[in-house]
């Protein structure tokens, strides 16, 4: 089996369902985010501040390279990584992109009170989500081989149709 990349904006549910699809496949889970805290020894919110964005994303076309060469993996991807042609690139050889989407009233309700997701500080509100997401959107289409909806539906229900479709 190859990898299942989970792709979208930040509060589409990646984390979750990847860790549902995990527990239903048996295959191993990796959350992005999480590995680059570790290997960096420090919050995704510090190493934007201390180092920059540019840093950051660097980092994460390191995991990237790295998870693309191996097999049987969900990977819960930062809501950013697809942005670098780069990395979209690796995960498409290397496995099914799937993109999870939800409106954006929906990811605010998600996200509102995370205080680890430096593109969204000072920007906590509905509007400023939706303009993103307009912006992030084509790419994240272009992207993936399959699009699966989050809004209102159960996690075990959005793994079971993901599995049923790579
Ligand atoms: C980002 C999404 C975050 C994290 C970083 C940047 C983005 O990941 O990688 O804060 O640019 O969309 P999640 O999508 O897991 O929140």
């Amino acid at each position: 089996m190859k990898n299942i990349y989970l792709i979208g904006f930040m509060g589409a549910g990646k984390t979750s369902v990847a860790r549902a699809l995990s527990a239903a496949s048996g295959m191993d889970m990796i959350e992005m985010d999480q590995r680059i805290e570790q290997e960096a020894g420090m919050p995704i919110t510090e190493i934007f501040a201390k180092y920059g964005e540019e840093y950051f994303r660097d980092l994460e076309t390191e995991l990237v390279r790295t998870l693309a060469g191996e097999s049987e993996l969900v990977v819960s991807c930062g809501g950013g990584s697809v942005l670098r042609e780069e990395n979209a690139a690796r995960m498409k050889e290397s496995g099914h992109i799937v993109l999870l989407t939800a409106s954006p009233e929906t990811i605010f309700e998600r996200v509102r009170y995370s205080t680890n997701r430096p593109v969204l500080n000072g920007n906590m509100n509905i509007d400023y989500i939706r303009g993103l997401m307009e912006k992030r959107r084509e790419r994240y289409e272009t992207v993936a081989d399959l699009m699966v909806p989050t809004d209102g539906r159960p996690v075990r229900i959005i793994a079971a149709d993901i599995l049923a479709q790579v």
